[in-house]
């Protein structure tokens, strides 16, 4: 099994970038935890973080035929970019998105994600932990799909 784990914009700042809401770990911290979750279910992955919208949609389509799902926190572009989610339903890979913080009691600016709607399932207000709990979801979700064959 092969996961792309996808960060937007502002994510490499982690630990920087407002710590009462995005926690006090670095983006390295980060990649190592989600290295360690896919290593502990025996999942191959890559960790990809960029800060613009054209780089994500690349990452997206060039993951077609190559991984089996990806985990996916877009940042702000969740809330603004038609062309991840119209990459998403392109290359048709599950998908889960994932949010450090709770957006659902953030600004309500927060409450539109166009991702979501490529998405089989949406963790958020869980921090770190919650690319995990992503990861073993997609786990579950392909063995699932293998069996049902
Ligand atoms: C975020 C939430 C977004 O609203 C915000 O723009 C981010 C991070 C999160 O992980 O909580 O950059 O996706």
């Amino acid at each position: 099994m092969k996961l792309l784990i996808i960060n937007g914009p502002n994510l490499n700042l982690l630990g920087v970038r407002e710590p009462d809401i995005y926690g006090k770990e670095d983006y390295a911290a980060l990649v190592r935890r989600v290295e360690a979750c896919c290593a502990e279910l025996g999942a191959e992955c890559r960790v990809f973080q960029s800060n613009h919208e054209g780089a994500i949609v690349d990452e997206i389509q060039a993951a077609y035929g190559v991984f089996d799902g990806i985990v996916i926190n877009p940042a702000a572009y969740t809330h603004t970019s038609v062309a991840i989610l119209d990459a998403l339903n392109a290359v048709a890979l599950p998908a889960v998105e994932v949010h450090l913080s709770d957006v659902s009691v953030r600004e309500d600016f927060r409450q539109i994600s166009y991702a979501r709607l490529a998405c089989l399932k949406t963790v958020m207000g869980r921090g770190v932990e919650g690319y995990c709990e992503a990861i073993r979801f997609l786990k579950d979700y392909l063995e699932t799909q293998k069996k049902d064959g």
